[in-house]
């Protein structure tokens, strides 16, 4: 059927649907019923067609927390919620999961990929698209393939040999593709081996040949470069839209022969055949099913992946929670609930740590200090401060101007932090943001602007701050995710409304004028005196009964665009922990951050809690964890450092144009265990707030090539409250002939159980995690050991089977 329908197009009609019709959607082609497919960002909720606070989405947690649930099914219920996001906003596909793997801790979009692990990170990629799908919206799992750092990230080009490519950064998309069936594919910027990915050989082979990837293989934003060379290659469509490589250029290409139609006709195909899948082919279908409503599955998301890596016997606090608490750092206030780039949602309302446990324990006396400032850029005005100085209601005006000065366009904004992705009038050469500010203090503070450009900031009307700041990666990258910023000084009165206005030249930015902008402004937070605010926030611990402590990172430090250049936490937040613990022995840190920091004070602390970018709930879930109302039941999905220089891979910056991946299959806690080296907390390690034991490890003598082995544990609640538990089963070789890692992951479970309650847990270890990449899967006879237990380093049972 849809042969006959490629059938009744012409030559342009057909290469004009191979590249997309506006920033975000593809063509519609009235004469086949095709109606527009619109394609939409997260993946941590559904951002739409706009980057707008008026248009808000749920904002869940991000990838490296969903992950550290290592919950399959938990995988699925947050796809299901994305497929409700999407619906309602009328986007057919969601560019994600992110399923590139987390090779070094400082890539930029490690808060965004799930694990270092190639077997966790697929089991969970498919249960996060059978979610999204199974309520008639695609998923497209990206970027295919080795897009595991943003250094150099259009060109770098990745050498990886074959093994290594199939064995861990192909897995992932072989479980999405295979066992997910997703329903298309996102092509990566980098290279692979000589060849950028929208002209790689993989595209077809194993991706559609071997795997049968059905649906189109999507570009990443303005990958695709050349004509015939992706076209040929297995590309099938270019994004965005309308303008690109391809059309008017391809048609020529099929005319002189130098592209067989068939090759059209087959891209043509795969999408008609995702639009039948969505919902966007024929006639109108009513989805047969709905999504589930979104309740509280935000709070529920984020206390389920945080991460209890150490306690004390601190926590869960009594119900009643403690008397008094010193509530410390600048992200217990300025919750950091997500990572920076095009994963960004604009959610509705964010709840922050401080407020979460003030609304949770009114009684407590709570008092709050910010101990350590992460000078960050400006952060934005409060909205009921503002007044639009046209329409008269809380916001911003903002309005897009042509050379001669007059109106392009106009919006009423209600954020002093904005982006046009893709949705700025490209005829602009000025933008214009004015507001009436009441202060809600007196004294000096800074006002700042973050924007690549020239801005000029005027306070009534004169001028505050002259900027002129440069990224080289302005387009689609850190200039436009996380632009350089600047600030400068200027005295307020509370209550006095000033009037201020921002013009930026939108010409002077790097790339030239596109539709893309990013500029936002306010003021930026700066201690006056870091000493005296450090021992401010440790009085108050001093004086309180516990003292929380919120560090991380920030949506600028953890950011596409841009891989970190350190592990350490930013500022002066490892001497705040200190000063706090040296303070208050119950000392509970909180860590937000989407990725590995180093904790050098954690022996110190009496409770260490990684919160990852938790979403939107963030205060509402940490204080559930902290009273025990839930039980943070993450595992770490990543080896957590104790130290920048042990990591065994870190370098993120290609050399000559390349980044060798020369480890091979040695990455992540293979990695740390061929290296004999110790991390602070190891890949799988997480607490929860009960003890367990693990018994009777049953395999069986044998198991044949290319079969499961079935392995089966007991496990019993030890403590005296109910509690989940991840049943890790990891493999290795006593003698092989082969370069394997020292162990690796073979599979997990998750299970729940009561206080003293014991359980039979089945694990099924796939036949791929017997097998080894040597042209062909290939299974080495012999004997594997098998461990089980609750971290890659806490195995307490082994058993043994030949392979045969
Ligand atoms: C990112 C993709 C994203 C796309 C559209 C690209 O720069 O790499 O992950 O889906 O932009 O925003």
């Amino acid at each position: 059927m849809l042969d006959a329908l490629v059938a009744e197009l012409d030559l342009e009609q057909k290469v004009r649907l191979l590249t997309g019709g506006t920033f975000w959607g593809t063509h519609a082609e009235p004469a086949v019923g095709l109606r527009s497919m619109l394609m939409s960002d997260g993946p941590s909720g559904v951002r739409g067609e706009h980057w707008d606070e008026r248009d808000p989405s749920l904002n869940l947690p991000s990838a490296s927390a969903m992950a550290a649930t290592w919950d399959v099914a938990f995988a699925e219920r947050y796809g299901a919620v994305l497929a409700a996001q999407a619906r309602a906003k009328g986007v057919h596909a969601v560019l994600g999961p992110t399923i590139n793997l987390h090779r070094s801790p400082l890539g930029g979009r490690h808060f965004e990929c799930f694990s270092e692990d190639p077997l966790l990170s697929g089991a969970l990629a498919v249960g996060f698209v059978r979610g999204v799908q199974r309520y008639g919206v695609a998923a497209v799992p990206k970027h295919f393939v080795a897009n595991e750092s943003e250094t150099d990230r259009y060109t770098a080009d990745v050498r990886a040999d074959e093994r290594t490519l199939r064995e861990v950064y192909l897995a992932p998309f072989e479980m999405a593709v295979r066992d997910g069936g997703a329903w298309a594919v996102m092509s990566a910027y980098n290279s692979v081996n000589g060849a950028t990915m929208s002209e790689n050989d993989l595209l077809r082979d194993p991706l559609s040949a071997e795997w049968g990837l059905a649906g189109p293989v999507v570009s990443d934003w303005t990958a695709v470069h050349s004509t015939e060379a992706s076209a040929l290659a297995g590309q099938d469509l270019v994004m965005p839209g309308p303008d690109g490589p391809w059309g008017a250029a391809l048609v020529e290409a099929v005319r002189a022969g130098r592209v067989p139609e068939a090759v059209i006709d087959e891209k043509v195909r795969r999408i008609l055949w995702l639009a039948a899948k969505v919902g966007a082919l024929g006639e109108e279908i009513v989805a047969p099913t709905t999504p589930p409503p979104d309740d509280g599955f935000a709070r529920e998301a984020a206390a389920a992946g945080m991460v209890l890596v150490r306690n004390q016997g601190e926590l869960p606090w009594p119900s009643a929670g403690p008397r008094s608490i010193a509530v410390i750092g600048q992200a217990a206030e300025v919750a950091r609930t997500q990572g920076g780039g095009s994963a960004r949602v604009v959610p509705l309302a964010v709840v922050p740590p401080l407020h979460g446990l003030r609304e949770a324990l009114p009684e407590a006396e709570i008092r709050y200090e910010g101990g350590a400032v992460i000078t960050d850029g400006p952060l934005p005005l409060p909205p009921h401060a503002l007044t639009n100085p046209v329409t008269g209601e809380p916001g911003v005006r903002a309005r897009f101007l042509d050379t001669d000065g007059n109106e392009v366009s106009a919006e009423d904004r209600i954020s002093t932090d904005l982006l046009w992705f893709g949705g700025g009038p490209a005829e602009a050469t000025t933008l214009e943001l004015s507001t009436r500010y009441r202060p809600e203090t007196t004294g000096r503070t800074h006002i700042g602007v973050a924007s690549v450009g020239r801005s000029t900031v005027f306070v009534d009307d004169a001028v505050a701050l002259e900027a002129d700041l440069t990224d080289p990666d302005a387009i689609l990258g850190a200039g436009l995710f996380a632009p350089p910023s600047t600030s400068a000084p200027v005295h307020l009165t509370a209550d006095r409304p000033v009037l201020l206005r921002v013009v930026h030249d939108l010409t002077s930015r790097a790339g030239g004028r596109t539709s893309s902008v990013s500029l936002s402004f306010g003021l930026e937070v700066r201690a006056d005196d870091e000493d005296a605010e450090i021992a401010r926030a440790a009085e108050a611990a001093r004086t309180a009964e516990v003292a929380v402590v919120v560090v991380g990172t920030t949506a600028r430090v953890e950011s596409e665009g841009v891989d970190r250049t350190s592990l350490a936490l930013p500022g002066r937040q490892d001497e705040l922990v200190r000063a706090v613990a040296a303070a208050n022995p119950r000392t509970v840190v909180v860590v937000n951050a989407g990725a590995p920091v180093l904790m050098p004070w954690r022996d110190e602390v009496a409770a260490i809690l990684l919160a990852w970018f938790p979403g939107q709930d963030f205060g509402h879930a940490l204080a559930d964890v902290l009273l025990g109302v839930a039980e943070p039941g993450g595992r770490l999905p990543t080896t957590w450092p104790a130290a920048e220089a042990d990591v065994p891979v870190l370098s993120t910056r290609p050399v000559d144009g390349a980044l060798d991946y020369a480890e091979g299959v040695h990455v992540g806690h293979r990695g740390w265990l061929r290296a004999g080296r110790e991390p602070a907390y190891p890949f799988g390690h997480g607490l929860g707030y009960t003890t367990w034991r693990f018994d009777d490890l049953v395999v069986p003598e044998s198991v044949d090539a290319g079969a499961a082995l079935p392995v089966t544990v007991r496990v019993t609640n030890t403590g005296a409250r109910p509690g989940r538990q991840v049943v890790q089963v990891y493999l290795s070789r006593p003698e092989t002939e082969i370069d394997r890692p020292v162990r690796w992951l073979a599979g997990f479970a998750v299970v729940g159980a009561e206080a003293g309650e014991t359980i039979e847990v089945n694990v099924e270890v796939g036949a791929r995690a017997l097998a080894h990449w040597d042209g062909a899967w290939r299974y080495e006879p012999g004997a594997f050991l098998v461990h089980a237990g609750a971290s890659s380093a806490d195995l307490p049972l082994t058993g043994k089977v030949e392979a045969k």
